[in-house]
């Protein structure tokens, strides 16, 4: 897309339409998946975070709508009613009970509420807990161990909004390697309004341990302050994760769920669980910015949350699907770069593989663009470290490559990818 705005123009908006308007990592992002996968483009796309698409999965999806569209009256209520803002009741209560059943998680409907999609959710909780408050004290939202999630970087509506911890790194053998949170360089003061960590991680595919979890709840009990855990990955759905890890929900945390990728991204639909208090909150942001809530998703997925069947369809369909995957592309990655000094972060879940290029001639976005150029849509490393400050060269040695597109488009941009990266080193 090309932006209309001179910069005489850019002027006229206020500090609020700035943000909008600016060059955003996430903005680039969204603006080459959408390039990519119009269906008029040759670009090889590994950059975005679109799932992959399952036909069993869609199969059970389209059986749904049919089955909407044959019940009288189910599919003009969906169309022609808006939802309460808290969301869909009956989908709520059907998933309080399930996790209710499932992990013993002392919730009900009360402590839930959709949006349209995680991505609102963050915004809603990030501006909840950070930014300037009635006190005249300024809060942050601290990110644990960075590098987080791109589309983090633009949701404060203050200047200033977050801080980050560079992790610790094991190297588990020569080319892999895991992330860890340093707890002993973590700060909490005064000015953390909240905690936050996407697990499994978008861009690492990491994921946290159940110690390192416990931990953190554990901070956010003595200092008073929510620990944000995004699971738009996680568990008991869309169970996109290949090690073993407990779920946790309990009063300090608030759980960010989200139905787009276990394969419905189209119908935006978010979920948040928390005290009711934060919930109420939801509840009228969605009624103020949006009114009401889709009941798109919910309609679709309502029946398979109350057999249960949204957590088997997903570890029988899903887990498989993108742990073949992500094997498929280590494979493919670490043939073509053999002898070279990349890392790759252990696949422990999510789409992503995370490319650590050491001592890269080039700077991550210098690849970027040279891959663009062949073809090939990736994201740099760069973009994934909102709020720490200082200038570690990790962070552009780094890349973040998609594995969820179909196997040829994969292994074609694994291949320019691998070739890239060798003419990198060896042009020196
Ligand atoms: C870690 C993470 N959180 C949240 C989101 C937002 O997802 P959605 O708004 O589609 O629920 C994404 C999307 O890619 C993500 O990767």
């Amino acid at each position: 897309m090309t932006h209309p705005f001179n910069a005489d123009s850019f002027m006229k908006f206020s500090n609020f339409g700035q943000k909008f308007t600016h060059r955003s990592g996430i903005l680039q992002l969204m603006d080459d998946l959408g390039q990519a996968m119009s269906g008029n483009s040759d670009m090889l796309m590994l950059g975005g975070g679109n799932p992959g698409h399952i036909p069993e999965v869609q199969a059970v999806f389209r059986q749904r709508m049919e089955q909407i569209l044959e019940q009288p009256d189910t599919f003009e209520k969906l169309i022609g009613n808006y939802d309460p803002p808290q969301g869909d009741q009956a989908f709520l209560i059907a998933l309080a009970d399930l996790l209710r059943e499932t992990f013993d998680w002392d919730i009900t409907s009360e402590n839930m509420a959709l949006t349209l999609g995680s991505q609102s959710s963050f915004f809603v909780l990030f501006n909840l807990f950070a930014g300037e408050f009635p006190n005249g004290k300024k809060k942050k939202i601290l990110f644990p161990l960075a590098p987080e999630y791109i589309g983090y970087s633009d949701l404060g509506l203050s200047d200033d909004f977050f801080i980050a911890q560079r992790p610790s790194i094991e190297h588990i053998d020569d080319h892999t390697f895991k992330y860890h949170v340093d707890f002993e360089a973590l700060k909490i003061t005064d000015e953390t309004g909240a905690i936050c960590v996407s697990r499994p991680t978008n861009p690492t595919g990491n994921v946290l341990t159940d110690e390192e979890i416990q931990h953190l709840v554990s901070l956010s009990e003595q200092h008073q302050i929510p620990l944000i855990i995004d699971n738009a990955y996680g568990l008991p759905f869309p169970n996109i994760i290949f090690t073993d890890a407990e779920p946790v929900w309990c009063d300090h945390t608030i759980l960010c769920m989200s139905l787009s990728k276990l394969g419905l991204p189209g119908t935006r639909t978010g979920i948040v669980i928390a005290n009711p208090e934060i919930i109420n909150a939801i509840t009228g942001y969605n009624a103020i910015f949006n009114l009401a809530t889709s009941g798109l998703g919910s309609q679709l997925a309502i029946e398979m949350v109350k057999t249960g069947e949204i957590i088997s369809l997903s570890k029988d369909l899903i887990t498989p699907y993108y742990q073949k995957k992500a094997d498929q592309a280590i494979n493919w990655l670490s043939e073509s770069l053999q002898g070279y000094d990349y890392h790759l972060h252990k696949a422990e879940g999510a789409l992503f593989l995370w490319l650590w290029l050491r001592n890269l001639p080039i700077s991550s976005e210098e690849l970027y663009d040279r891959l663009k150029d062949r073809g090939v849509l990736v994201v740099s490393g760069h973009y994934f470290f909102p709020g720490l400050e200082d200038d570690w060269q990790h962070k552009h040695e780094c890349i973040r490559i998609t594995y969820s597109q179909d196997d040829k488009t994969v292994k074609n941009g694994l291949e320019i990818i691998a070739a890239e990266i060798r003419r990198a080193y060896d042009d020196v």
